[in-house]
């Protein structure tokens, strides 16, 4: 395998909650009835069938509060061009500031959590488990439904060229790069026959 870095040893930097690089989402819940939406770099998809995706969030925060008792919450993903919207969600916390008010809000019929219009998609979940692991809870939702702007869908499903994603990682802010080879196919060239 190559890398930029070459051949280099091994160094032992020790248990750290580390991923290489990580979309960011708006974790949008419901707090005492007020829409809130707070920044994690946390997020996945958990489950293809039934579609699930999962958030880590730290007990402290409001949305936490919002997650467990309307059960419900979405995830909001922005563009590169919400780059400030997106940080300033992560820098206070709705317990002090209506960080809400900065967006359009809508609602979808199925329930009562907060979605942000002008985020090319925003995913529906229903809460389905709650993994207590320390400092942060780990929840997983079942997606009830994705509301995807009509401009960024290819073939039905959002293209992650047209979403143009916030990528975080070690403190900065980046946009996704070019592809590099074709999935569940590449890896043939490298078949013995
Ligand atoms: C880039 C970035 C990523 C973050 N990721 C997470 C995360 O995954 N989980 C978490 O609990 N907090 C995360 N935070 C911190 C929260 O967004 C922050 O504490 C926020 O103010 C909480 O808002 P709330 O109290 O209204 O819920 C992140 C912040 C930033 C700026």
């Amino acid at each position: 395998m190559h890398s930029i870095l070459g051949h280099m040893n091994k160094v032992s930097i020790g248990p750290k909650p580390y991923m290489s690089a990580m979309p960011i989402v708006l974790v949008g819940a419901s707090v005492g009835g007020k829409p809130n939406f707070m920044t994690a770099a946390w997020a996945g998809v958990a489950c293809m069938e039934p579609p699930m995706v999962s958030v880590s969030i730290n007990k402290s925060r409001h949305t936490e509060k919002g997650i467990m008792e309307s059960e419900t919450f979405s995830l909001n993903i922005p563009s590169t061009k919400n780059v400030a919207e997106a940080d300033l969600c992560g820098l206070i916390s709705g317990s002090k500031d209506d960080k809400a008010s900065i967006f359009e809000i809508f609602y979808s019929k199925s329930t009562n959590t907060p979605l942000i219009k002008s985020f090319p998609v925003n995913i529906e979940c229903e809460l389905v488990h709650t993994i207590d692991l320390g400092s942060h809870n780990l929840h997983v939702g079942k997606v009830i439904d994705i509301h995807a702007d009509e401009g960024c869908l290819q073939n039905e499903v959002p293209d992650v060229v047209k979403v143009d994603p916030i990528i975080y990682t070690n403190g900065m802010y980046y946009r996704f790069g070019e592809s590099i080879g074709k999935a569940y196919s590449i890896g043939k060239t490298l078949k013995k026959s």
